[in-house]
């Protein structure tokens, strides 16, 4: 039997899985994080490029902020988890020194926590979003402001005055309105 020879991406995909490590400006001065790729995300290679990334571009936008210079995007995690799941409590241990070495490298002045995942793989806060939102946060340096998840704007479409779309926008605004001081 006569066998071909193949790289081993392709022998084992399972152990070369896609990297998706950010996208925008690398000399942004504010930078936002995510959870981890999601299916479309894994297919580009590239961080919110999918159905919560385009409702975070259409808040960005509306929040007068030039996402393509302003900002620099990426996840804690920087591989997608299977079928989409949460990630662990040992993946974003595993991820928060590679995350850590990002934020080091592209030193932003401000960082926008987007949900629960990245709230707790930098503050160690493990619930709270709620309480926390729209509040900076100063931690080793830098100013960090937790906000919603767009995965979980996408289930509230109301943009009525305290619905979560709304708060997000007034924690836009005010990212952007500090953002303009620097
Ligand atoms: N959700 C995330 O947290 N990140 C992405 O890149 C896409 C969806």
């Amino acid at each position: 039997m006569t066998t071909t020879a193949q790289p081993n991406e392709l022998k084992h995909p399972q152990l070369f899985p896609q990297l998706v490590v950010g996208r925008g400006n690398p000399k942004a001065r504010l930078m936002l994080i995510g959870e981890a790729p999601g299916a479309e995300e894994d297919a580009r290679g590239l961080p919110f490029v999918g159905r919560s990334g385009q409702l975070l571009s259409e808040l960005m936008f509306e929040a007068g902020l030039d996402e393509q210079n302003e900002l620099y995007i990426c996840n804690v995690l920087k591989c997608r988890p299977p079928n989409n799941r949460k990630p662990t409590a040992k993946e974003i241990d595993i991820s928060r020194p590679w995350l850590k070495q990002q934020i080091d490298l592209i030193d932003p002045a401000l960082v926008l926590l987007s949900g629960a995942t990245a709230l707790q793989a930098i503050l160690g806060v493990r619930s709270g979003i709620s309480k926390l939102r729209g509040q900076w946060q100063n931690h080793e340096g830098r100013e960090f402001m937790p906000m919603f998840h767009p995965s979980y704007l996408l289930r509230f479409r109301s943009r009525e005055a305290g619905t979560p779309q709304d708060l997000t926008m007034q924690d836009l605004r005010e990212a952007r309105r500090r953002l303009h001081l620097l």
